[in-house]
């Protein structure tokens, strides 16, 4: 009788919060190649991390937004405008009208809001999702990814499309901004999943900044960014096979390749450095910045738990943090 009483009382409060408030997940990402190179239609490779943003939407008196994610200190401060921004741009794309339908938005989830893990494209897909399920939309997995990218423009200004394509379908990706038509997202298996260290310079990079800067840099040097973007292929599409393949020391390689083409760019920091040269130290495979370069992180190939705590461990004694995750 009790039994019966608790399931007729949990399915009349599911209904009730199913009417009330709606959740939306968003993941985090991790660029393993091409971050700067796919803004401009160079295929790159990304993986989903665990970690997700979880948006919470329920209607209220005024639009608001609650942003309860955990952070590396000032980041949400930094990008508070931008994120009133991508908000407009989000409501725009899904037609609804924040002052018609106000709702309180709550963030959370375990995913570090810093520059470098996604953490904007990720809110936006979880938003986006929420606020599909609370209006009853019907938008599917295309269209939200659409309008994540939308948000995204709040943030970067022009995004290349990874970031959200990531946040919206999960998985191990290779992606490629197609500069006229839809872009290209592929799904691809990696052997097996392989540990990787995420050490964090704790500096907050403006993502909209770095890119103009090597727009500029770009323009002013065609010659050596043509010769740059070339070695840069050549090392995606053998990052591609190695993965597949699971060759975790070619994969190493082209990473610490990757890198260097980064660094001749303009978008790594002394920060960066350091703690690549910690990770090299201490045995990964490979390492280089990832993400919008200048701050945020960089990523270590460290196949086994071992490998993986040994390099996790150096970079958290020399004082920063880091993130234990596989890609894959
Ligand atoms: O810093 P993140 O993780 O948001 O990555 C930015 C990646 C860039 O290639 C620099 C920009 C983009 O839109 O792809």
């Amino acid at each position: 009788m009790v039994k019966i009483i608790t399931v007729i009382f949990l399915n009349i409060l599911s209904k009730f919060t199913q009417d009330f408030m709606a959740i939306g997940e968003g993941f985090g990402k991790v660029i393993l190649f091409g971050e700067h190179f796919v803004v401009y239609g160079l295929p790159g490779i990304a993986s989903a991390l665990g970690n997700k943003t979880i948006a919470e939407v329920e209607p209220a008196e005024k639009t608001e937004i609650i942003d309860n994610r955990p952070e590396t200190p000032g980041y949400k401060e930094k990008k508070k405008e931008q994120q009133e921004k991508s908000m407009k741009f989000i409501w725009k794309a899904m037609g609804l009208d924040p002052e018609k339908n106000p709702v309180k938005i709550t963030l959370s989830g375990d995913l570090l809001a810093t520059s470098g893990t996604g953490a904007s494209a990720a809110s936006c897909a979880a938003i986006a999702r929420a606020l599909n399920v609370q209006f009853n939309l019907g938008f599917d997995d295309e269209k939200i990814n659409q309008i994540a990218y939308e948000g995204e423009r709040g943030y970067h200004g022009t995004p290349s499309g990874i970031d959200n394509s990531c946040a919206t379908f999960g998985g191990l990706i290779w992606f490629k901004k197609n500069l006229d038509g839809p872009n290209t997202i592929e799904r691809l298996s990696a052997e097996r999943p392989i540990e990787i260290v995420e050490g964090n310079t704790g500096l907050t990079a403006d993502t909209a900044e770095v890119v103009a800067d090597v727009a500029k840099k770009r323009e002013e040097n065609p010659e050596e960014f043509k010769q740059i973007f070339s070695e840069y292929e050549k090392v995606v599409n053998e990052a591609r096979n190695a993965l597949e393949a699971g060759d975790v020391e070619r994969i190493g390689q082209l990473m610490d390749k990757n890198h260097e083409l980064l660094k001749r760019i303009g978008v790594s920091c002394d920060e960066l450095e350091n703690l690549i040269r910690i990770a090299k130290e201490n045995g990964a495979l490979g390492a280089k910045l990832t993400g919008t370069g200048r701050g945020g992180y960089m990523i270590a190939l460290t196949p086994g738990k071992e490998l993986q705590e040994k390099v996790a461990k150096a970079i958290e004694n020399a004082g920063f943090m880091v993130l234990r995750t596989s890609i894959g």
